[in-house]
């Protein structure tokens, strides 16, 4: 019986994967709005490389990068449609899915990058991967990009006045825009596949954003003064669709979580060195002019963008900010 048992299991086995032979790997896409050659872009291609390793001839990994498949306005619609099955958007652009997400856009909380890992890998962080699954999305892992700097059309720009009146682009934020409104500035949301094109038309004015996203974009040639604000923080979520991660057969499940890990120490190791590199290229491409800050200067900024976390503070929820503010130490 028990022989018998075990030759009909071998032979569903066989059959399976003679079906799954049949319709050849599971075709995953990884769409994102970056170029290449940042954290984000070297991140998914890290993962396509790791994934196809560790799963040969079952998994085939896509990596759609420069909003090729689909920008900010669709990506999300598309992961919970099925279109595409992991993205990684700014921690910034989640807003409409959970409000405490929103932590990570108050400005000048986290002292640096160093900080937000540490938040991330606590407890706190780690819950925030789970906290949109009754929205279908499941958080698989964070990947940094850096701080963020703030560029104008400007030769000025070193203190909160300085920005009074202008129309910034901004991300999807709600936090984002009160942080603009706060320094007497328009802010206007915008897909980042637009920005290049409205700040060099002057639809904008200015934008906030890091060097390796400035540097790849282009933006240092339409912008005339970055200041070195380090004001807020740029990272992601990598999320996919939690029903269709839920249904995966365990082994590809777990070779994608594999690969998604060895990424993930990847990317965020090369992140800072990127960021550096395109801070020194904008240096010497010599267009836009890179305005140092003093302490005064922060400070002035910091003062005028405070008025942002009190707004905030109920939707996040002031334990999740003290959580995020303990990482500093
Ligand atoms: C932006 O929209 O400005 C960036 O967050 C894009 C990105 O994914 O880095």
């Amino acid at each position: 019986m028990r022989f018998i048992g075990a030759m009909l299991a071998g032979a569903a086995a066989l059959a399976f994967s003679g079906a799954a032979l049949a319709q050849g790997p599971i075709v995953v896409k990884f769409s994102h709005v970056v170029a290449d050659a940042t954290p984000k872009g070297q991140g998914a291609l890290k993962f396509k490389e790791v994934a196809e390793k560790l799963l040969p001839g079952k998994v085939q990994v896509q990596v759609f990068p420069n909003s090729q498949l689909f920008g900010d306005a669709k990506e999300m619609e598309a992961v919970l449609l099925g279109d595409v099955q992991f993205i990684a958007p700014s921690l910034s652009k989640f807003d409409r899915y959970t409000k405490k997400i929103q932590v990570f856009d108050l400005p000048f909380l986290f002292d640096d990058i160093a900080a937000v890992d540490r938040f991330q890998q606590s407890a706190a962080g780690k819950a925030l991967l789970d906290s949109m699954k009754n929205r279908g999305l499941q958080g698989l892992a964070y990947w940094h990009n850096g701080m963020k700097e703030l560029s104008t059309n400007r030769d000025k720009l070193t203190r909160p006045e300085d920005v009074k009146g202008l129309k910034f682009r901004i991300q999807a934020s709600d936090v984002l825009e009160a942080q603009f409104r706060a320094l007497g500035a328009n802010p206007q949301k915008m897909a980042f596949a637009e920005v290049y094109q409205a700040l060099q038309t002057g639809v904008v004015d200015g934008q906030e954003n890091t060097w390796s996203n400035i540097y790849s974009q282009k933006f240092h040639e339409v912008q005339k003064t970055i200041a070195v604000t380090n004001h807020g923080v740029i990272d992601y979520m990598v999320v996919t669709n939690a029903k269709w991660w839920d249904g995966l057969p365990a082994d590809i499940r777990k070779g994608l979580q594999q690969a998604m890990d060895e990424a993930t120490a990847f990317s965020n190791k090369l992140a800072n060195e990127l960021n550096e590199r395109d801070r020194k290229r904008i240096e010497e491409a010599g267009k836009a002019k890179i305005q140092p800050l003093s302490k005064e200067d922060v400070a002035a900024w910091r003062k005028a963008m405070e008025p942002v976390w009190k707004k905030f503070e109920g939707d996040i929820g002031k334990d999740l900010i003290e959580a995020a503010l303990k990482s500093n130490q």
